[in-house]
């Protein structure tokens, strides 16, 4: 089941960007849906960000990155002062939001270019593949993805029982790395029910275990 809210105030259309034929939407639905993540998908994704790390430090940490978060603490029942992750967390957009929000933030990322360019004060910052975390099972309450490649199986893994996966598209259906809310609640392993609704470009998702 999915609960939708009320679109935020801030909430409007995208602009056109990356469609359905993106290779990274493609990539995107291929490791949702459980396909095989290669040593050379993580090498080439890495390379790609690694290159793309210093503009990204300096033109994706900005409002429109930050409105469906802070819309997300705000309705998306969260626990604000539980242990929290966050998966592909770059160069920091989503650890500005939630550094002294919440409860604990570790930050991991593939990149290690990515990561260099973030904040070191705000979350520890891990570089790890999201498709193999090194983190025991059950180790967080929240789970944070902006604009981040699902890993179902290892999201589902790490997550405590009660624990809440927020997922951030900040571009809406035209973010490379896009899945529909109902999409991210199928492709978890089990019986999930959800929350969304619309901010900024954006939208958000909050993901629980039935
Ligand atoms: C589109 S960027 C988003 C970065 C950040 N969340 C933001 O919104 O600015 C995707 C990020 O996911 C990271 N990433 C991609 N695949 C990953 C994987 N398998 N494990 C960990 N991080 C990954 C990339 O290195 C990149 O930093």
């Amino acid at each position: 089941m999915l609960e939708h809210l009320s679109d935020h105030p801030s909430a409007r259309p995208p602009e056109r960007f990356a469609g359905p034929d993106n290779p990274m939407r493609q990539l995107t639905r291929a490791v949702a849906d459980g396909g095989a993540w290669t040593a050379a998908n993580a090498d080439s994704v890495a390379e790609l960000f690694d290159g793309m790390a210093e503009d990204w430090s300096a033109t994706h940490v900005d409002p429109v990155k930050r409105a469906p978060v802070d819309d997300a603490l705000d309705r998306g029942d969260v626990p604000l002062a539980g242990s929290w992750l966050e998966l592909g967390a770059g160069t920091g957009a989503g650890a500005r939001v939630l550094s002294g929000r919440v409860g604990s933030l570790i930050t991991t990322d593939l990149s290690f270019e990515m990561l260099s360019h973030a904040p070191g004060d705000l979350a520890p910052r891990v570089q790890a593949d999201a498709a193999a975390l090194p983190f025991p099972a059950e180790s967080f309450d929240a789970i944070l993805l902006i604009n981040m490649l699902l890993f179902p199986g290892e999201v589902d893994r790490v997550l405590r029982g009660h624990g809440v996966v927020l997922w951030v598209n900040t571009m809406g259906d035209q973010t490379p790395i896009h899945l529909p809310a109902d999409d991210v609640l199928v492709a978890l392993p089990g019986s999930w029910h959800g929350r969304t609704a619309q901010a900024g470009t954006g939208f958000w998702l909050t993901a629980r275990r039935h």
